[in-house]
């Protein structure tokens, strides 16, 4: 009897504590939007790029359909034509509005796409108290996706709503940023790596993405891992170098890219008599030279590795490196939402420094299934793994990351030439 007790306690404690959970990724995700008027939650600057509002009302739909309309039979949908305009890209989900006219969505407002919120989140808390521990079980697991899903869609709002502001010739900022860290860059100092046969993938019982599995064996030879990202200050040598006129450092692909897009410098950094300015979430500055690179396409970052002669590591590589390495440093929670120089850190230390936060580091891995992968049956299975065609691999989270998203066996990907990611490099080379 007293295990039994013991039992209902523990399965209400879990309940209450994934419902805190999931309602403080509601709250966080409204607090990005807090800054922003209507107006700007409306927009959609380019193809890639979602406004504000699409995001919170689409994060909804992911719980009302893969929760709400499977776990409880008393739901009542907040309004039946919202699955064809926020459903993303989930095919056995129905057919959805094209992504490229997401703004063009004046209607449902601001307003309507917050009491479709308020309708969800009341719904999965009464879902979270009343459902049976058989119902509870499944509808859980659905709940923790969801909310993963939503802290990937905060980093989306604030890479998109940058974009959006970019190019509006007022420059607006997004927030009022805290003080500006200046240090002096670190000198480029190597760790090296013996390699061999390795475990990449990954393990344990917490929350991970499926792409991120099964955990498997790789070969590793012999490698240096740069102790630290790759600065703006190393980026405007290659600039200075010609780097954006020279043919023999770009992948063919990279190359054609430079040339239609005319590329000179990464997204949002701008040339004037002053010298180099950036575009940031609080606004236009002076690039700081000691500030770790980001706005790069992976062209960009192969590119500059190979004027540097070195290499973009492996993400197996990256992986290993990273592993037992704490997973802190500079994420969306410290509010900067802007990569920042390091500082206090040891010179000739053993382990990488910046191996996560700040900036997505590019590897010279594509996005692929890692061996006895296997997608999930149903609309659930399309989350990740249709989209292992023709994107590479990026390891670390930004600054816009929301901390705890990420570990060191996280995967996210981009096509070649994306630039409006948080994204820079870190550099490696043979051992
Ligand atoms: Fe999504």
């Amino acid at each position: 009897m007293l295990d039994i007790t013991a039992q209902r306690q523990d399965g209400t404690a879990a309940r209450q504590a994934a419902l805190a959970r999931f309602e403080a990724v509601r709250r966080d995700s409204e607090a990005l939007a807090a800054n922003l008027t209507p107006e700007d939650q409306s927009i959609q600057s380019m193809p890639d790029v979602s406004p504000t509002k699409w995001h919170l009302a689409h994060t909804t739909w992911f719980f009302e359909t893969f929760v709400l309309s499977r776990f409880d039979d008393d739901y009542r949908v907040y309004d039946p034509a919202f699955a064809y305009l926020f459903n993303s890209y989930y095919e056995a989900a129905g057919p959805r509005h094209p992504r490229p006219e997401r703004g063009l969505l004046s209607r449902p407002t601001v307003d309507i796409v917050g009491a479709y919120r308020d309708h969800v989140s009341a719904a999965v808390a009464r879902l979270a108290e009343r459902a049976t521990d058989r119902v509870w079980c499944q509808a859980a697991s659905l709940i923790e996706l969801g909310c993963h899903h939503e802290q990937q869609h905060q980093e989306l709002i604030l890479m998109d709503i940058k974009h959006v502001f970019s190019v509006n010739p007022l420059e607006p900022a997004y927030h009022a940023p805290p003080p500006q860290i200046v240090a002096p860059a670190a000198a480029l100092g190597w760790i090296g790596f013996a390699g061999g046969l390795v475990e990449i993938g990954h393990r344990g019982n917490s929350f991970a993405f499926d792409n991120e599995g099964p955990r498997h064996k790789v070969w590793l030879e012999p490698f240096r891992l740069a102790a630290r990202p790759v600065t703006c200050g190393d980026y405007v040598e290659f600039i200075n170098d010609g780097g954006y006129r020279r043919p023999e450092f770009w992948l063919s692909d990279g190359w054609a890219t430079v040339r239609a897009e005319g590329w000179e410098a990464p997204l949002y950094w701008r040339h004037d008599d002053n010298g180099w300015s950036i575009f940031t979430l609080g606004g236009r500055r002076r690039l700081d030279p000691a500030e770790p690179l980001c706005h790069i396409s992976f062209f960009e970052a192969d590119a500059f590795a190979k004027w540097a002669g070195r290499r973009l590591p492996t993400e197996a590589e990256w992986e290993f490196a990273a592993d037992g390495v704490p997973v802190t440093g500079n994420f969306a929670d410290r509010g900067r939402f802007h990569p920042c120089a390091a500082f206090g850190a040891a010179e000739g230390g053993t382990v990488p420094r910046q191996m996560f936060g700040d900036v997505w580091e590019w590897t010279a891995s594509p996005y692929i299934a890692y061996p006895r992968f296997r997608a999930a049956a149903g609309a659930i299975g399309e989350y990740n793994g249709k989209f292992m065609c023709n994107q590479m691999v990026l390891r670390c989270g930004a600054a816009v990351t929301p901390a705890g998203h990420v570990r060191a066996s996280y995967r996210n990907f981009f096509p070649h030439s994306a630039r409006w990611a948080f994204a820079g490099v870190r550099l490696a080379e043979d051992g």
